[in-house]
């Protein structure tokens, strides 16, 4: 068998948990096709790269299965092949760094999400038989040492214009893993945004953990919030869609609200957690609103932009959560009638003040009220699909469906939408009438297209 760790010459790069890991995942994969590699299936490749994710216990341990699977791997007619060089990057990197070969010593190298740009020296190292380890978190620069974006595969693209969290919610890893709020500066983002827009894309989504908090100075020297950064955006001939994810309740300033009201190109979506309906929990988490202020940021919005699909988060079973607390969450949902949500059982993170907290909640208790919940979620969910239906509207197709000739686009308000037809390709904007909805996607009928 020949060990092609000493001289990898494929790669594949396999990201987990939230958008902002996506957007690095395709950032390693453009650093390592600019020094020759080639992608492929996780099979074959040479070198693997994990991208990890730390937020829930559940997420962190995929890892070491994934590695465990990598290790024994077999090619098509069951033999053994090599194992791949095996990458451990993203939030578990960090938060776990030497641990990580200690528990799987297949693992060759851990990099941690601000010192990626620095993976292919980290290759060389790990070639020359050296375990690589980089957990550094010299906030920014690793953005400066990328190379320039690749063609697009497929019209949406990410661009994360802010990292970190000093939010410090009690339950919450992420202030650890991706270090203190950085938001990147405007000439960098905007640059991007045209390669991006050069290369194919059609729709940029903006990221940050708290991406409305983004601030930073315009060309001529003044102050500007996301907002700013969306209306530049806007000017950019060829983009026809923005978005942005993830908000804080407590960072939705009035300009950004306007702008949902003002700016043709961003998207009627606004993907808003709450985590919870009662105040002493929301308390008890940090979160720094309450109940009343997030359903007045709602209200505002609404006002702004009647027809916006909200979306949320929230967690179940925070320690000390009592039934009549979790129904304030029940209350809430019902009020905020959600396009769509996520909701989880809450994990308890090492290190979090959290995870030490007296009453943590049973599991069996969990699941009932993560049940419920998800319930709730899926009714409104399915009757805001519902009230679209026989609605005129745009449809990004991004993606080939299972049935032959069907394409797969979003709705302005992220809904997946299915068209069968054959005139239409991948980064067309078209023009629909949605026909039907299903708890999931909606399908829909062409009758146009937008000029490109
Ligand atoms: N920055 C965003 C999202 C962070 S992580 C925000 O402020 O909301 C995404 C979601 O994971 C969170 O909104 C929360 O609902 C969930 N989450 C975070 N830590 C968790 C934990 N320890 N257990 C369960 N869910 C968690
Ligand atoms: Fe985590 Fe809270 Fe920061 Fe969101 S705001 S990333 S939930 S600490
Ligand atoms: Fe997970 Fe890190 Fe994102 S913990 S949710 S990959 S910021």
């Amino acid at each position: 068998m020949i060990d092609t760790r000493q001289n990898p010459r494929t790669f594949h790069v396999k990201s987990f948990g939230c958008q902002m890991n996506v957007y690095d995942g395709e950032r390693m994969a453009e650093l390592l096709a600019g020094q020759g590699l080639s992608e492929v299936g996780a099979d074959t490749a040479d070198l693997v790269v994990l991208n990890t994710c730390h937020i829930r216990e559940k997420a962190a341990e995929k890892v070491y299965s994934d590695i465990g699977r990598l290790a024994k791997r077999e090619d098509a007619e069951g033999n053994r092949i090599a194992r791949p060089m095996i990458a451990v990057a993203g939030c578990v990197a960090q938060a776990e760094g030497g641990e990580i070969p200690r528990r799987a010593p297949q693992v060759d190298i851990v990099v941690g999400p601000q010192a990626y740009h620095r993976l292919p020296a980290m290759v060389a190292d790990a070639a020359a038989g050296k375990r690589a380890l980089d957990t550094d978190m010299p906030a920014a620069s690793k953005f400066g040492a990328l190379p320039d974006r690749a063609r697009r595969r497929s019209p949406g693209a990410f661009l994360t214009v802010q990292e970190g969290c000093d939010k410090f919610c009690t339950y919450c890893v992420v202030p650890y893993t991706r270090g203190a709020e950085i938001s990147r500066p405007w000439s960098a983002i905007v640059d991007e945004a045209r390669a991006l827009v050069d290369g194919g894309a059609r729709e940029i989504t903006l990221l940050g953990q708290n991406v409305n908090a983004w601030e930073g100075e315009d060309e001529k020297g003044q102050r500007q919030g996301l907002d700013g950064l969306i209306r530049a955006l806007d000017r950019i001939e060829g983009l026809a869609r923005i978005r942005y994810t993830t908000s804080h309740p407590n960072d939705m300033r009035e300009g950004l609200i306007r702008a949902h009201a003002e700016v043709e190109k961003l998207m009627p979506f606004l993907h808003l957690p709450v985590q919870s309906g009662s105040d002493r929990i929301l308390k008890a988490m940090n979160r720094s609103h309450d109940a009343a202020s997030y359903r007045a940021v709602i209200a505002r919005v609404r006002a702004a932009r009647p027809d916006i699909a909200l979306s949320g988060d929230f967690i179940v079973g925070f320690p000390g959560e009592t039934d009549a607390e979790f129904e304030e969450t029940l209350a809430l949902v019902s009020e905020a009638r959600y396009a769509q949500a996520y909701s989880f059982k809450y994990s308890p993170r090492a290190g979090t003040p959290a995870a030490t907290m007296a009453d943590q909640i049973a599991p069996a208790v969990m699941d009932e009220r993560l049940q419920r919940l998800q319930a709730a979620i899926n009714a409104d969910q399915h009757a805001f699909n519902q009230a679209t239906v026989g609605r005129h509207t745009s449809v990004l197709l991004e993606r080939k469906g299972k049935l032959p000739g069907q394409l797969i686009g979003k709705s302005p308000w992220l809904q997946s939408v299915h068209v069968v037809d054959p005139t239409a390709a991948i980064g067309d904007l078209v023009e629909v009438e949605i026909a039907r909805a299903g708890p999931n996607s909606l399908s829909a009928v062409l009758f146009g297209r937008q000029a490109a």
